[in-house]
Protein backbone atom coordinates (compact mmCIF):
# COMPACT_ATOMS: atom_id res chain seq x y z
CA UNK A 1 0.00 0.00 0.00
CA UNK A 2 3.26 2.39 -1.01
CA UNK A 3 1.36 4.42 -3.47
CA UNK A 4 -1.50 6.50 -2.81
CA UNK A 5 -3.39 9.61 -3.91
CA UNK A 6 -4.00 12.46 -1.61
CA UNK A 7 -7.28 14.40 -1.95
CA UNK A 8 -7.40 17.97 -0.74
CA UNK A 9 -11.10 18.54 -0.19
CA UNK A 10 -12.45 22.16 -0.81
CA UNK A 11 -15.59 21.16 0.39
CA UNK A 12 -17.68 19.76 -3.02
CA UNK A 13 -20.10 17.82 -3.39
CA UNK A 14 -17.96 15.14 -5.39
CA UNK A 15 -15.37 14.52 -3.03
CA UNK A 16 -15.99 11.72 -1.27
CA UNK A 17 -17.17 10.41 -4.75
CA UNK A 18 -13.36 11.21 -6.33
CA UNK A 19 -11.83 8.75 -3.38
CA UNK A 20 -13.79 6.28 -4.50
CA UNK A 21 -13.38 6.18 -8.02
CA UNK A 22 -9.59 6.22 -7.18
CA UNK A 23 -9.62 2.97 -4.66
CA UNK A 24 -12.12 1.24 -8.13
CA UNK A 25 -9.34 1.66 -10.04
CA UNK A 26 -7.03 -0.06 -7.74
CA UNK A 27 -5.11 2.98 -6.16
CA UNK A 28 -5.36 3.65 -2.30
CA UNK A 29 -7.04 7.34 -1.71
CA UNK A 30 -7.55 9.36 0.73
CA UNK A 31 -9.30 12.57 1.54
CA UNK A 32 -7.68 15.27 3.76
CA UNK A 33 -8.90 19.11 4.27
CA UNK A 34 -7.68 21.36 1.62
CA UNK A 35 -5.61 23.65 4.68
CA UNK A 36 -3.21 20.65 5.41
CA UNK A 37 0.39 22.05 5.09
CA UNK A 38 2.68 21.03 1.77
CA UNK A 39 4.97 19.55 4.14
CA UNK A 40 2.70 17.41 5.87
CA UNK A 41 1.08 16.39 2.21
CA UNK A 42 5.09 15.91 1.34
CA UNK A 43 5.52 13.51 4.20
CA UNK A 44 2.50 11.52 3.18
CA UNK A 45 4.38 10.52 0.43
CA UNK A 46 1.53 10.63 -2.29
CA UNK A 47 1.86 9.25 -6.01
CA UNK A 48 -0.48 12.37 -7.03
CA UNK A 49 -2.70 15.01 -5.71
CA UNK A 50 -5.98 15.79 -6.66
CA UNK A 51 -8.22 19.12 -5.80
CA UNK A 52 -11.59 18.67 -5.57
CA UNK A 53 -14.34 21.15 -6.49
CA UNK A 54 -16.11 23.54 -4.04
CA UNK A 55 -19.39 25.25 -3.41
CA UNK A 56 -17.06 28.34 -3.17
CA UNK A 57 -16.51 30.81 -5.78
CA UNK A 58 -12.96 32.66 -6.19
CA UNK A 59 -14.08 35.46 -6.78
CA UNK A 60 -14.42 36.46 -3.21
CA UNK A 61 -11.12 37.29 -0.74
CA UNK A 62 -11.57 34.81 1.98
CA UNK A 63 -12.32 31.60 -1.33
CA UNK A 64 -10.65 28.83 0.23
CA UNK A 65 -6.94 27.70 -0.98
CA UNK A 66 -4.28 25.30 -0.32
CA UNK A 67 -0.38 25.71 0.49
CA UNK A 68 0.94 27.03 -2.49
CA UNK A 69 3.96 24.40 -1.99
CA UNK A 70 1.34 21.63 -3.04
CA UNK A 71 2.20 22.75 -7.03
CA UNK A 72 5.98 22.26 -6.10
CA UNK A 73 6.16 19.48 -4.55
CA UNK A 74 6.90 17.38 -7.50
CA UNK A 75 4.12 15.26 -7.39
CA UNK A 76 1.55 15.38 -9.99
CA UNK A 77 -1.70 17.61 -9.54
CA UNK A 78 -5.19 17.13 -11.07
CA UNK A 79 -7.91 20.30 -9.97
CA UNK A 80 -11.20 19.27 -10.46
CA UNK A 81 -13.78 22.12 -11.20
CA UNK A 82 -12.74 24.28 -8.77
CA UNK A 83 -9.64 22.81 -7.96
CA UNK A 84 -8.42 23.91 -11.49
CA UNK A 85 -9.96 27.05 -11.12
CA UNK A 86 -8.14 27.59 -7.81
CA UNK A 87 -4.63 26.46 -9.71
CA UNK A 88 -5.16 28.60 -12.67
CA UNK A 89 -5.53 31.19 -10.16
CA UNK A 90 -2.50 30.20 -7.26
CA UNK A 91 -0.35 29.73 -10.75
CA UNK A 92 -0.82 33.64 -12.32
CA UNK A 93 -3.80 33.01 -14.42
CA UNK A 94 -7.18 34.44 -14.31
CA UNK A 95 -10.65 33.50 -13.62
CA UNK A 96 -13.93 34.62 -14.01
CA UNK A 97 -17.57 33.80 -14.12
CA UNK A 98 -18.91 33.12 -17.52
CA UNK A 99 -20.76 34.67 -19.50
CA UNK A 100 -23.73 31.58 -18.72
CA UNK A 101 -23.46 29.32 -15.91
CA UNK A 102 -22.92 25.66 -17.27
CA UNK A 103 -25.18 22.85 -15.49
CA UNK A 104 -25.53 19.77 -17.23
CA UNK A 105 -24.02 17.46 -19.72
CA UNK A 106 -21.72 19.10 -22.27
CA UNK A 107 -20.28 18.12 -25.51
CA UNK A 108 -15.92 18.38 -24.79
CA UNK A 109 -13.39 18.41 -27.00
CA UNK A 110 -10.25 17.41 -26.13
CA UNK A 111 -6.65 17.67 -27.34
CA UNK A 112 -5.82 13.77 -27.58
CA UNK A 113 -1.85 14.83 -27.61
CA UNK A 114 -2.59 15.28 -24.04
CA UNK A 115 -0.71 12.40 -21.88
CA UNK A 116 -4.12 13.07 -19.61
CA UNK A 117 -6.89 12.76 -22.70
CA UNK A 118 -4.58 9.95 -24.99
CA UNK A 119 -7.23 7.87 -24.19
CA UNK A 120 -10.58 9.42 -25.17
CA UNK A 121 -12.57 10.45 -28.21
CA UNK A 122 -12.05 13.40 -30.03
CA UNK A 123 -14.72 14.45 -27.98
CA UNK A 124 -17.25 12.90 -25.83
CA UNK A 125 -19.81 14.67 -22.90
CA UNK A 126 -18.64 15.39 -19.82
CA UNK A 127 -20.57 16.63 -16.26
CA UNK A 128 -20.43 20.29 -15.98
CA UNK A 129 -21.82 22.55 -12.87
CA UNK A 130 -20.17 25.95 -12.91
CA UNK A 131 -20.61 29.78 -13.03
CA UNK A 132 -16.73 30.21 -13.67
CA UNK A 133 -14.40 29.23 -15.35
CA UNK A 134 -10.64 30.21 -16.13
CA UNK A 135 -9.92 32.45 -18.79
CA UNK A 136 -6.25 33.08 -18.98
CA UNK A 137 -4.02 30.30 -18.73
CA UNK A 138 -1.35 30.46 -15.80
CA UNK A 139 2.50 30.64 -17.61
CA UNK A 140 3.84 26.90 -18.61
CA UNK A 141 0.30 25.64 -19.34
CA UNK A 142 -1.47 24.87 -22.55
CA UNK A 143 -5.41 24.64 -23.40
CA UNK A 144 -6.28 20.70 -23.76
CA UNK A 145 -10.35 20.82 -23.68
CA UNK A 146 -12.88 22.94 -25.06
CA UNK A 147 -17.02 23.14 -24.48
CA UNK A 148 -18.76 25.50 -26.99
CA UNK A 149 -19.58 27.51 -24.29
CA UNK A 150 -16.07 26.76 -22.42
CA UNK A 151 -13.29 28.35 -24.10
CA UNK A 152 -11.09 26.47 -21.72
CA UNK A 153 -12.02 23.34 -20.16
CA UNK A 154 -8.90 21.47 -18.80
CA UNK A 155 -5.41 22.82 -19.00
CA UNK A 156 -2.13 21.17 -18.43
CA UNK A 157 1.52 21.60 -18.00
CA UNK A 158 3.49 18.54 -18.84
CA UNK A 159 6.49 19.10 -17.53
CA UNK A 160 5.55 20.25 -13.75
CA UNK A 161 2.58 17.55 -14.49
CA UNK A 162 -0.24 19.78 -13.41
CA UNK A 163 -3.73 19.22 -14.82
CA UNK A 164 -6.46 21.13 -14.67
CA UNK A 165 -10.30 19.88 -15.67
CA UNK A 166 -13.38 21.98 -15.47
CA UNK A 167 -15.73 18.83 -15.58
CA UNK A 168 -16.48 16.02 -13.63
CA UNK A 169 -14.87 12.68 -14.27
CA UNK A 170 -16.10 11.31 -11.17
CA UNK A 171 -19.89 10.99 -12.22
CA UNK A 172 -21.32 8.58 -14.17
CA UNK A 173 -23.11 10.91 -16.35
CA UNK A 174 -19.35 11.79 -17.74
CA UNK A 175 -19.09 8.89 -19.95
CA UNK A 176 -15.55 8.28 -20.59
CA UNK A 177 -14.95 10.19 -17.16
CA UNK A 178 -12.93 6.94 -15.59
CA UNK A 179 -10.70 7.11 -18.49
CA UNK A 180 -9.46 10.63 -17.24
CA UNK A 181 -8.91 9.39 -14.13
CA UNK A 182 -6.95 6.13 -15.18
CA UNK A 183 -4.81 8.18 -17.58
CA UNK A 184 -3.84 10.64 -14.35
CA UNK A 185 -3.57 7.70 -12.00
CA UNK A 186 -1.54 5.59 -14.25
CA UNK A 187 0.02 7.82 -16.73
CA UNK A 188 1.01 10.70 -15.01
CA UNK A 189 1.41 9.50 -11.52
CA UNK A 190 2.63 6.64 -12.38
CA UNK A 191 0.58 4.14 -10.04
CA UNK A 192 1.17 0.58 -11.15
CA UNK A 193 1.01 -1.39 -7.57
CA UNK A 194 -2.83 -2.62 -7.12
CA UNK A 195 -4.45 -1.50 -4.18
CA UNK A 196 -5.58 -4.93 -2.79
CA UNK A 197 -8.22 -6.02 0.32
CA UNK A 198 -5.92 -8.82 1.67
CA UNK A 199 -3.10 -6.42 1.60
CA UNK A 200 -5.06 -3.90 3.93
CA UNK A 201 -5.90 -6.91 6.23
CA UNK A 202 -2.21 -7.18 7.01
CA UNK A 203 -1.53 -3.69 6.79
CA UNK A 204 -4.48 -2.69 9.69
CA UNK A 205 -3.93 -5.93 11.54
CA UNK A 206 -0.14 -4.64 12.28
CA UNK A 207 -1.47 -1.63 12.33
CA UNK A 208 -3.96 -2.66 15.57
CA UNK A 209 -1.21 -4.33 16.99
CA UNK A 210 1.34 -1.29 17.22
CA UNK A 211 -1.44 0.66 18.59
CA UNK A 212 -3.04 -1.27 21.04
CA UNK A 213 0.19 -3.20 22.18
CA UNK A 214 -0.47 -5.35 25.12
CA UNK A 215 -3.78 -3.56 25.91
CA UNK A 216 -6.70 -4.09 25.70
CA UNK A 217 -9.51 -3.84 23.33
CA UNK A 218 -14.09 -3.71 24.22
CA UNK A 219 -16.40 -4.16 21.28
CA UNK A 220 -20.43 -3.72 21.11
CA UNK A 221 -21.12 -6.30 18.87
CA UNK A 222 -24.70 -5.65 17.44
CA UNK A 223 -24.31 -8.78 14.57
CA UNK A 224 -24.40 -5.57 12.14
CA UNK A 225 -21.62 -5.69 9.27
CA UNK A 226 -19.85 -3.02 10.44
CA UNK A 227 -18.91 -4.18 14.21
CA UNK A 228 -18.91 -8.05 12.54
CA UNK A 229 -15.80 -6.87 10.76
CA UNK A 230 -14.14 -5.17 13.29
CA UNK A 231 -14.36 -8.39 15.38
CA UNK A 232 -12.95 -10.58 13.21
CA UNK A 233 -10.13 -8.24 12.24
CA UNK A 234 -9.30 -7.35 15.85
CA UNK A 235 -9.37 -11.24 17.26
CA UNK A 236 -6.57 -11.50 14.03
CA UNK A 237 -4.64 -9.06 15.39
CA UNK A 238 -4.88 -9.31 19.48
CA UNK A 239 -6.87 -12.61 19.47
CA UNK A 240 -8.40 -12.95 22.76
CA UNK A 241 -7.13 -9.58 24.21
CA UNK A 242 -10.83 -8.30 22.58
CA UNK A 243 -13.48 -8.50 24.32
CA UNK A 244 -17.08 -8.61 22.81
CA UNK A 245 -20.46 -8.05 24.55
CA UNK A 246 -23.30 -8.27 22.28
CA UNK A 247 -26.55 -7.39 24.13
CA UNK A 248 -29.85 -9.37 22.77
CA UNK A 249 -32.31 -6.70 23.16
CA UNK A 250 -35.39 -9.76 21.97
CA UNK A 251 -36.18 -7.59 19.04
CA UNK A 252 -33.29 -9.22 16.44
CA UNK A 253 -34.13 -10.73 13.54
CA UNK A 254 -34.89 -14.76 13.59
CA UNK A 255 -31.27 -16.80 13.35
CA UNK A 256 -29.46 -13.60 13.98
CA UNK A 257 -28.48 -14.02 17.61
CA UNK A 258 -27.23 -17.57 16.83
CA UNK A 259 -25.58 -16.37 13.80
CA UNK A 260 -23.58 -13.95 15.68
CA UNK A 261 -22.84 -16.93 18.77
CA UNK A 262 -22.00 -19.53 16.25
CA UNK A 263 -19.26 -17.35 14.23
CA UNK A 264 -17.76 -15.57 17.28
CA UNK A 265 -17.29 -18.78 19.35
CA UNK A 266 -16.30 -21.30 16.13
CA UNK A 267 -14.94 -19.48 13.77
CA UNK A 268 -13.17 -16.40 15.87
CA UNK A 269 -13.12 -17.49 18.94
CA UNK A 270 -13.22 -13.94 20.81
CA UNK A 271 -14.11 -13.31 24.34
CA UNK A 272 -17.54 -13.31 23.83
CA UNK A 273 -20.29 -12.26 26.19
CA UNK A 274 -23.97 -12.73 25.07
CA UNK A 275 -26.70 -10.98 27.00
CA UNK A 276 -30.17 -11.99 27.02
CA UNK A 277 -31.63 -9.20 27.37
CA UNK A 278 -35.60 -9.51 26.34
CA UNK A 279 -37.33 -9.39 29.34
CA UNK A 280 -35.12 -6.36 30.92
CA UNK A 281 -36.56 -4.73 27.64
CA UNK A 282 -39.35 -5.51 27.15
CA UNK A 283 -40.35 -4.93 30.85
CA UNK A 284 -39.24 -1.26 30.16
CA UNK A 285 -41.52 -1.03 26.96
CA UNK A 286 -44.39 -2.10 28.45
CA UNK A 287 -48.11 -0.19 27.16
CA UNK A 288 -45.13 2.62 25.57
CA UNK A 289 -46.75 3.08 22.02
CA UNK A 290 -45.25 5.92 20.62
CA UNK A 291 -42.52 5.46 18.12
CA UNK A 292 -39.50 8.22 19.81
CA UNK A 293 -40.35 6.84 23.10
CA UNK A 294 -39.73 3.39 22.62
CA UNK A 295 -36.77 4.83 20.57
CA UNK A 296 -35.54 6.05 23.76
CA UNK A 297 -36.07 3.87 25.83
CA UNK A 298 -34.07 0.94 23.69
CA UNK A 299 -31.21 3.51 23.22
CA UNK A 300 -30.64 4.03 27.25
CA UNK A 301 -31.55 0.35 28.45
CA UNK A 302 -28.86 -0.61 25.79
CA UNK A 303 -26.43 1.78 27.09
CA UNK A 304 -27.62 0.77 30.59
CA UNK A 305 -26.93 -3.42 29.93
CA UNK A 306 -24.12 -2.57 28.39
CA UNK A 307 -22.41 -0.42 31.11
CA UNK A 308 -23.52 -3.29 33.74
CA UNK A 309 -21.73 -5.85 31.52
CA UNK A 310 -18.76 -4.05 31.06
CA UNK A 311 -18.48 -3.18 34.54
CA UNK A 312 -17.84 -7.29 34.97
CA UNK A 313 -15.11 -7.17 32.79
CA UNK A 314 -12.97 -4.70 34.54
CA UNK A 315 -11.37 -1.74 33.36
CA UNK A 316 -10.27 -2.35 29.37
CA UNK A 317 -7.51 -0.29 27.71
CA UNK A 318 -9.28 0.36 24.57
CA UNK A 319 -13.08 0.73 22.90
CA UNK A 320 -13.48 -0.43 19.29
CA UNK A 321 -16.04 0.94 17.04
CA UNK A 322 -17.14 -0.06 13.24
CA UNK A 323 -17.07 3.87 12.23
CA UNK A 324 -16.58 3.81 8.30
CA UNK A 325 -14.79 6.53 5.51
CA UNK A 326 -18.29 8.62 4.84
CA UNK A 327 -19.20 9.37 8.26
CA UNK A 328 -15.51 10.20 9.07
CA UNK A 329 -15.86 12.60 5.55
CA UNK A 330 -19.33 13.96 7.08
CA UNK A 331 -17.87 14.47 10.22
CA UNK A 332 -14.99 16.63 8.69
CA UNK A 333 -12.47 14.84 10.73
CA UNK A 334 -10.36 14.05 7.69
CA UNK A 335 -6.84 13.08 7.81
CA UNK A 336 -4.82 10.56 7.47
CA UNK A 337 -4.92 6.22 7.70
CA UNK A 338 -4.70 5.73 11.14
CA UNK A 339 -6.83 3.01 12.68
CA UNK A 340 -6.38 4.29 16.42
CA UNK A 341 -7.27 7.68 17.54
CA UNK A 342 -7.36 9.68 21.36
CA UNK A 343 -10.05 11.69 21.30
CA UNK A 344 -10.60 13.77 24.04
CA UNK A 345 -14.33 14.50 23.26
CA UNK A 346 -15.73 10.94 22.32
CA UNK A 347 -19.35 10.98 22.37
CA UNK A 348 -21.79 7.98 23.07
CA UNK A 349 -21.56 4.81 24.55
CA UNK A 350 -17.67 5.32 25.15
CA UNK A 351 -17.90 8.77 26.86
CA UNK A 352 -20.63 7.28 29.06
CA UNK A 353 -18.01 4.50 29.62
CA UNK A 354 -15.08 6.38 30.46
CA UNK A 355 -13.09 5.22 27.60
CA UNK A 356 -10.69 7.91 25.75
CA UNK A 357 -9.21 5.85 23.38
CA UNK A 358 -10.58 4.80 20.33
CA UNK A 359 -9.99 1.92 18.37
CA UNK A 360 -11.49 3.08 15.02
CA UNK A 361 -10.01 0.39 12.21
CA UNK A 362 -13.18 0.73 9.62
CA UNK A 363 -12.15 4.31 9.34
CA UNK A 364 -10.55 4.35 5.73
CA UNK A 365 -13.31 2.12 4.24
CA UNK A 366 -16.03 2.62 2.36
CA UNK A 367 -19.05 0.81 2.87
CA UNK A 368 -18.51 -2.27 0.14
CA UNK A 369 -14.79 -2.17 0.96
CA UNK A 370 -15.70 -3.25 4.35
CA UNK A 371 -17.59 -6.03 3.15
CA UNK A 372 -14.53 -7.79 1.39
CA UNK A 373 -12.92 -6.96 3.73
CA UNK A 374 -15.03 -9.50 5.74
CA UNK A 375 -14.56 -11.80 3.24
CA UNK A 376 -10.92 -11.52 3.23
CA UNK A 377 -11.24 -12.12 6.84
CA UNK A 378 -13.45 -15.32 6.62
CA UNK A 379 -16.70 -14.31 8.00
CA UNK A 380 -20.09 -15.75 6.48
CA UNK A 381 -21.69 -13.82 2.99
CA UNK A 382 -25.00 -13.67 4.44
CA UNK A 383 -23.07 -11.71 7.83
CA UNK A 384 -20.98 -9.73 5.32
CA UNK A 385 -24.04 -9.01 2.64
CA UNK A 386 -26.57 -8.47 5.41
CA UNK A 387 -28.90 -5.93 4.20
CA UNK A 388 -29.11 -2.58 6.83
CA UNK A 389 -31.29 -3.48 10.00
CA UNK A 390 -32.00 -0.44 12.49
CA UNK A 391 -30.57 -0.25 16.27
CA UNK A 392 -34.27 -0.69 17.79
CA UNK A 393 -35.11 -3.96 15.60
CA UNK A 394 -37.95 -5.52 15.39
CA UNK A 395 -39.26 -3.03 18.28
CA UNK A 396 -40.11 -0.29 15.57
CA UNK A 397 -41.47 -3.02 13.34
CA UNK A 398 -44.20 -3.64 15.13
CA UNK A 399 -46.67 -0.66 15.27
CA UNK A 400 -47.86 0.71 18.95
CA UNK A 401 -47.13 -1.27 21.95
CA UNK A 402 -45.06 -4.24 22.36
CA UNK A 403 -45.86 -7.95 22.98
CA UNK A 404 -43.98 -11.21 22.50
CA UNK A 405 -46.67 -12.06 20.66
CA UNK A 406 -46.43 -9.16 18.68
CA UNK A 407 -42.49 -9.65 18.07
CA UNK A 408 -43.39 -13.07 17.28
CA UNK A 409 -45.25 -13.05 14.26
CA UNK A 410 -42.91 -9.93 12.75
CA UNK A 411 -39.98 -12.17 13.34
CA UNK A 412 -41.47 -15.09 11.47
CA UNK A 413 -43.44 -13.13 8.83
CA UNK A 414 -40.16 -11.57 8.20
CA UNK A 415 -37.93 -15.06 7.52
CA UNK A 416 -40.57 -16.16 5.10
CA UNK A 417 -40.40 -13.15 3.50
CA UNK A 418 -36.37 -13.19 3.57
CA UNK A 419 -36.25 -16.57 2.49
CA UNK A 420 -38.57 -16.35 -0.24
CA UNK A 421 -36.79 -13.14 -1.71
CA UNK A 422 -33.63 -14.98 -1.66
CA UNK A 423 -34.96 -18.25 -3.51
CA UNK A 424 -36.51 -15.66 -5.63
CA UNK A 425 -32.93 -14.45 -6.78
CA UNK A 426 -33.94 -11.03 -5.77
CA UNK A 427 -31.68 -10.40 -2.29
CA UNK A 428 -28.94 -8.75 -4.24
CA UNK A 429 -31.45 -6.09 -6.61
CA UNK A 430 -33.72 -5.10 -3.22
CA UNK A 431 -31.82 -3.05 -0.65
CA UNK A 432 -33.85 -3.62 1.86
CA UNK A 433 -37.23 -5.64 2.54
CA UNK A 434 -38.68 -6.24 5.91
CA UNK A 435 -42.63 -7.09 7.32
CA UNK A 436 -44.21 -4.87 9.02
CA UNK A 437 -46.65 -5.80 11.81
CA UNK A 438 -49.59 -2.54 11.11
CA UNK A 439 -51.70 -2.88 13.80
CA UNK A 440 -54.95 -3.35 12.39
CA UNK A 441 -56.78 -6.33 12.61
CA UNK A 442 -59.68 -7.01 10.08
CA UNK A 443 -62.25 -9.73 9.21
CA UNK A 444 -61.07 -13.07 7.49
CA UNK A 445 -62.49 -16.52 7.23
CA UNK A 446 -60.08 -19.48 7.77
CA UNK A 447 -62.01 -22.87 7.48
CA UNK A 448 -65.53 -22.46 8.25
CA UNK A 449 -64.80 -19.86 11.09
CA UNK A 450 -64.48 -16.29 11.02
CA UNK A 451 -61.12 -14.22 11.97
CA UNK A 452 -60.36 -10.74 13.26
CA UNK A 453 -57.09 -11.37 12.85
CA UNK A 454 -53.74 -9.02 12.48
CA UNK A 455 -52.78 -7.54 9.05
CA UNK A 456 -48.85 -7.68 7.94
CA UNK A 457 -47.75 -5.59 5.56
CA UNK A 458 -44.73 -6.16 3.23
CA UNK A 459 -41.99 -3.10 2.79
CA UNK A 460 -39.40 -3.47 0.09
CA UNK A 461 -37.44 -0.70 -1.28
CA UNK A 462 -34.66 -0.11 -3.81
CA UNK A 463 -32.28 2.78 -3.51
CA UNK A 464 -28.42 3.75 -3.52
CA UNK A 465 -28.21 6.03 -0.32
CA UNK A 466 -31.07 5.12 1.98
CA UNK A 467 -32.13 8.74 1.53
CA UNK A 468 -34.62 7.99 -0.99
CA UNK A 469 -36.10 4.98 -2.04
CA UNK A 470 -38.50 3.69 -4.67
CA UNK A 471 -41.02 0.57 -3.51
CA UNK A 472 -39.38 -2.87 -4.95
CA UNK A 473 -41.08 -4.17 -8.15
CA UNK A 474 -41.57 -7.56 -6.84
CA UNK A 475 -43.08 -10.32 -9.18
CA UNK A 476 -46.78 -11.00 -9.01
CA UNK A 477 -45.94 -14.11 -8.60
CA UNK A 478 -43.27 -14.34 -5.70
CA UNK A 479 -45.27 -11.83 -3.57
CA UNK A 480 -48.35 -14.60 -3.74
CA UNK A 481 -46.09 -17.30 -2.55
CA UNK A 482 -45.07 -14.76 -0.13
CA UNK A 483 -48.83 -14.16 1.34
CA UNK A 484 -49.77 -17.68 0.73
CA UNK A 485 -46.97 -18.80 3.11
CA UNK A 486 -47.50 -16.01 5.79
CA UNK A 487 -51.13 -16.47 6.38
CA UNK A 488 -50.51 -20.13 6.52
CA UNK A 489 -47.54 -20.34 8.59
CA UNK A 490 -47.93 -17.54 10.86
CA UNK A 491 -50.62 -17.52 13.44
CA UNK A 492 -52.57 -14.72 14.21
CA UNK A 493 -52.23 -13.13 10.64
CA UNK A 494 -55.00 -13.62 7.94
CA UNK A 495 -54.23 -10.73 5.41
CA UNK A 496 -51.15 -9.39 3.90
CA UNK A 497 -50.57 -5.72 2.37
CA UNK A 498 -47.61 -3.96 0.23
CA UNK A 499 -46.72 -1.13 0.92
CA UNK A 500 -46.00 0.96 -2.60
CA UNK A 501 -45.25 4.30 -1.25
CA UNK A 502 -41.97 6.29 -1.74
CA UNK A 503 -39.24 7.93 0.07
CA UNK A 504 -40.45 11.04 0.51
CA UNK A 505 -43.02 11.00 1.64
CA UNK A 506 -42.64 7.85 3.50
CA UNK A 507 -39.76 6.44 4.84
CA UNK A 508 -38.24 3.32 4.43
CA UNK A 509 -39.16 2.20 8.37
CA UNK A 510 -42.86 2.37 9.97
CA UNK A 511 -41.96 3.91 13.04
P1 LIG B 1 -35.93 5.64 7.30
O1 LIG B 1 -36.98 4.89 8.00
O2 LIG B 1 -35.48 6.87 8.04
O3 LIG B 1 -34.67 4.68 7.24
O4 LIG B 1 -36.29 5.96 5.87
C1 LIG B 1 -33.50 4.89 6.49
C2 LIG B 1 -32.54 3.76 6.79
O5 LIG B 1 -32.08 3.87 8.14
C3 LIG B 1 -32.41 2.68 8.86
N1 LIG B 1 -32.78 3.09 10.22
C4 LIG B 1 -32.00 2.97 11.30
N2 LIG B 1 -30.76 2.48 11.44
N3 LIG B 1 -30.86 2.90 13.76
C5 LIG B 1 -30.20 2.44 12.67
O6 LIG B 1 -29.08 1.97 12.82
C6 LIG B 1 -32.09 3.43 13.70
O7 LIG B 1 -32.67 3.83 14.70
C7 LIG B 1 -32.70 3.46 12.40
N4 LIG B 1 -33.90 3.88 11.93
C8 LIG B 1 -33.92 3.66 10.61
C9 LIG B 1 -33.54 2.05 8.11
O8 LIG B 1 -33.63 0.65 8.36
C10 LIG B 1 -33.18 2.37 6.69
O9 LIG B 1 -32.18 1.48 6.21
Amino acid sequence: MNQRIIILDFGGQYTQLIARRVRQMKVYSYVVNHKTPAEEIRAMNPSGIILSGSPATLRVEDAPRCDEGVFSLGVPVLGICYGMQLMAKMLGGDVSMADKREYGLADVTFDTASPLFQDMPKSSPCWMSHTDQVVTLPKGFANIAHTPSCPVAAMGDDDRKLYGIQFHPEVTHSVDGMRVIEAFLRRICGCTQEWEMSGYAETAIRQIQEAVGEGTVLLALSGGVDSSVVAALLYKAIGSRLHCVFVDHGFMRKGEPEMVKEVFTAHFPVSLTCVDAGERFMEKLKNISDPETKRKIIGAEFIAVFRDEAAKLGKLDHFAQGTIYPDVIESGAVEGSNVIKSHHNVGGLPKELGFTSLVEPLRMLFKDEVRQLGLVLGLPREMVFRQPFPGPGLAIRCIGDLTKDKIHIVRESDAILREEIAAAGLDASVNQYFTVLTGVRSVGVMGDERTYFNAVAIRAVTTDDFMTADWARIPYDTLALISRRIVNEVSGVNRVLLDVTTKPPASIEWE
